[in-house]
């Protein structure tokens, strides 16, 4: 499109950049019907300049019937029309370049709504239909094919089967949905199901966007024999990990790479092995993932220190350079986690009533912020991240809407609770997310006690978490020794990491119980809490000229 701005030539404006993650849904609420959208993004880009982030990531906002919070998509080149319009869309993505901030969106390949019109065509046409096999149709097994497939389990709970209905009124063929039974997975040995996902970057690149962060990236081929998962060892995942992703991602990156200014691939890879991990990352593939192995280490000196090593070491041969998350739209918010007795990350401990300490969790938060937006590599912040929210944890049960939640028969509390719309200013909900007078309440119920945690009030305390943000972001842009670079630990006490950014950047976090004493040092430059007679404090972090 010729008249759409595009970003400017940096070629490696991604390698050490700040990227805040946007939940449409609960961000700003410019019309008053409780969701957030796209004109209420446009409305706070001056806040998001002002912080200075780099880029956005925008969850998915495609028309949806929104069963899993719009990453069941039912049409990818258009706008939610409770979001606005593909039209406000594309005026944001060229507003927000003016201010020099690049607009990454959400490509969502592993599955589709079942409101997609491929999937109703595909219903439609019934049994052995061409139309089918863009998905994963299989008879059941059992005598009347009641009994599913085969073992695979949803990622939401149950079977990831979901038996369909024929137009007799029978009960007929099953399909495959690894998350809900609203999502069908595609079947990407299709050449169909390839070359649309190729046209929709090229649409999405088209019109200004500086990359596409790939849903579910690890799990989009399968085997198509889909055999049981077992435990034999040897055996490749049937649907985890396969080689063939890697030639897929290969061609996503020559579409990328056909477009000016560095369009990035940022990948949702969540695999144990740092090796196996790294492969995406090679010169042809993706330009970074996300590091879950960060997000989920428990706030220990030893722990986050291997954690580190590993991410580095597994970086370095294919040259790509590390991200670092502390949390996101999936995840239980990091001021709760670190409050926790279990303070690392895990879907599967997830439950209702643990007790959380927010005033530590927000001290270790703090800390967390200063060493996350210190090491080398990129950094995600997930919105409200910057404002310290808690996950809220008492959303009355009726309210509740994530599939996670919805499938566990009431055991798992899901992802709500990191999702509450945004306050930003005021006494009393909506706090300034929707405008005064609204006619509907905020989505999810925000808590009664955020007046201290909204944007504004946070704005005017020099001790507020915007406030570290924003000092640290300031800093971190002028620092010739952060983002990409090089990395070195230094010596230091046991519970105390220490490490120096060259030229002439050092930073210390203590995960003791005693203070102790400041690595040698010329400047302080930032803490994330008052020292105490000269030495730094258990859970601090400071960032130092040394
Ligand atoms: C990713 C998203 C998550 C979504 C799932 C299915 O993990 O981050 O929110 O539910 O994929 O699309």
């Amino acid at each position: 499109m010729a008249d759409t701005p595009q970003p400017e030539a940096d070629e490696n404006w991604w390698r050490g950049a700040v990227i805040y993650q946007v939940y449409p849904r609960s961000f700003a609420d410019s019309n008053g019907d409780g969701t957030g959208d796209l004109a209420g993004v446009r409305s706070r880009l001056p806040y998001l300049a002002e912080l200075g982030v780099n880029a956005l990531w925008f969850c998915p906002w495609y028309p949806s019937p929104m069963a899993d919070g719009g990453y069941d998509v039912a049409d990818y080149r258009d706008v939610e029309p409770v979001f606005g319009t593909l039209a406000e869309a594309e005026k944001l993505i060229s507003e927000a370049l003016a201010l020099g901030i690049r607009t990454i969106i959400d490509i969502v390949p592993n599955h589709i709504s079942a409101a997609h019109p491929w999937f109703r065509e595909a219903l439609a046409a019934g049994p052995g239909s061409p139309a089918r096999e863009r998905f994963w149709f299989r008879p059941g097994r059992g005598e009347h094919g009641e009994l599913p497939p085969n073992n695979w389990p949803s990622q939401f709970g149950g079977p990831a089967w979901t038996r369909t209905t024929d137009p007799d009124g029978t009960p007929g063929d099953w399909f495959l949905n690894l998350f809900d039974s609203e999502q069908p997975d595609l079947n990407w040995n299709h050449p169909d199901v390839r070359a649309e996902h190729e046209d929709i970057l090229r649409f999405w690149f088209d019109r200004g966007a500086g990359g596409v962060r790939i849903d579910s990236a690890a799990m989009v081929m399968k085997d198509p024999a889909l055999p049981d998962l077992t435990d034999e060892p040897g055996v490749p995942h049937p649907y985890i990990d396969r080689d063939e992703l890697h030639e897929v991602y290969r061609g996503w990156r020559a579409i990328a790479d056909s477009y000016p200014g560095a369009r990035i691939l940022v990948g949702e890879v969540w695999l144990p092995d740092a090796e196996r991990f790294a492969r995406y990352l090679r010169p042809d593939e993706m330009h970074t993932a996300f590091n879950f192995d960060f997000l989920a280490c428990p706030w220990e000196a030893d722990r986050l220190r291997t954690s580190i090593d590993v991410t580095l070491a597994a970086h370095a041969p294919v040259s790509a350079p590390a991200t670092w998350v502390l949390c996101n739209h999936d995840v239980t918010r990091t001021v709760t986690r670190y409050g926790r007795a279990d303070t690392g990350f895990d879907f599967a401990t997830k439950a209702f009533g643990i007790p959380t300490d927010l005033e530590l969790g927000t001290r270790r938060a703090r800390a967390a912020a200063l060493l996350t937006l210190a090491l080398p590599g990129s950094v995600y912040l997930y919105q409200g991240e910057e404002l310290g929210l808690p996950e809220v944890e008492d959303i009355p049960l009726d309210k509740l809407q994530d599939p996670m939640y919805l499938r566990s028969g009431d055991t798992n509390p899901g992802r709500d609770g990191c999702r509450v719309p945004l306050p930003w200013s005021g006494e009393a909900p909506p706090f300034g997310f929707s405008p005064a007078g609204a006619a509907a309440e905020p989505w999810l119920p925000q808590p009664a006690d955020w007046a201290a945690r909204t944007a504004e009030a946070q704005a005017a305390d020099p001790d507020s978490m915007l406030t570290l943000y924003r000092a640290a972001l300031r800093l971190r842009r002028a620092e010739p020794g952060l983002g990409d670079g090089t990395f070195a630990w230094l010596e230091s006490a046991p519970g105390v990491l220490t490490f120096r950014r060259s030229p002439d950047f050092v930073f210390t976090l203590n995960l003791a119980e005693e203070p102790a004493e400041l690595p040698p040092h010329t400047q302080i430059l930032l803490t994330s809490a008052p020292l105490t007679a000269g030495r730094l404090p258990a859970d601090t972090a400071a960032w130092l000229r040394g």
